[in-house]
């Protein structure tokens, strides 16, 4: 069903979240094998924490870029940057600050929290590099506390990324939404924002699940690569 409503789409929008990495290696927040399970967010992802605990803030996030440096996006990211080249997709909305999707070759990504690989001064914001960083260092103009270019708790999501994303979704007539706990206002509208019809493609189902035109339980690699067989059966017939 959800592939005859990708192939008659003429805009496919599709909204990520952890759950679309884990398969790259890279934990999600939720899960029994989350970073929340063991760590409070409140202690390393707020802008209290980096104002007033930096050196947990510092740790978290030098151990979420040394997560990332072996991970490499797999073949679900590869088949939403081949949907998108094809013209079946036209943009991804995603939580994900790992750059994956981008070095998978997607193009038209909104990274709603921002990037873990852009780092610059939270006093004077002057861009840094990653080694000064993982250095612990300080701003070379100000001294400053540096910083990822994640969005913490109580910040504002970049507002281009927010308002392209929303753009496209208002467009779109199918919605996928993979690998997410729709916990985290405000990206868990996003699904809701759409006259589109909606799919929700993840490994658990939660009380959300029921709002959705179509579920599909399942990972996000195995889901999308049997989707991707799908389609080629489909679209070629119609
Ligand atoms: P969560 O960890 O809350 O949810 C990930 C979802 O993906 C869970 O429901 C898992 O069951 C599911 N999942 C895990 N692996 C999967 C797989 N291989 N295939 C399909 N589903 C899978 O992550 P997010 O919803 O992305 O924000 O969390 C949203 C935000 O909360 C994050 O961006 C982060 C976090 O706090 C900030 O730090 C601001």
């Amino acid at each position: 069903m959800a592939a005859r409503w990708i192939c008659r789409a003429r805009h496919v929008m599709v909204v990520t979240g952890a759950g679309m990495s884990t398969e790259s290696n890279l934990p999600d927040f939720r899960s029994k094998d989350g970073w929340w399970r063991n760590i409070d967010p409140v202690t390393v992802a707020t802008v209290e924490a980096l104002e007033k605990q930096y050196e947990l803030f510092h740790a978290f996030y030098q151990a979420r870029l040394e997560a990332l440096y072996e991970a490499e996006p797999h073949q679900g990211h590869n088949i939403l940057a081949k949907w998108e080249e094809v013209g079946v997709v036209s943009g991804i909305a995603t939580q994900n600050v790992d750059g994956l999707h981008t070095a998978a070759g997607s193009e038209q990504v909104h990274e709603l929290h921002g990037s873990i690989h852009s780092i610059r001064c939270y006093s004077c914001g002057q861009e840094a590099e990653l080694h000064a960083f993982h250095e612990g260092r300080g701003c070379d103009s100000c001294d400053g506390k540096l910083r990822p270019g994640v969005v913490l708790f109580g910040e504002m999501l970049p507002q281009k990324a927010w308002d392209e994303a929303l753009k496209q979704i208002e467009q779109a007539d199918v919605v996928l939404v993979i690998g997410t706990s729709l916990e985290v206002y405000p990206a868990n509208q996003l699904p809701w924002m759409t006259r589109g019809r909606t799919v929700y493609m993840n490994m658990e189902l939660n009380a959300d699940a029921s709002a959705f035109d179509a579920v599909i339980t399942g990972k996000a690699k195995e889901v999308l690569t049997k989707l991707d067989k799908k389609l080629e059966l489909y679209c070629a017939n119609n």
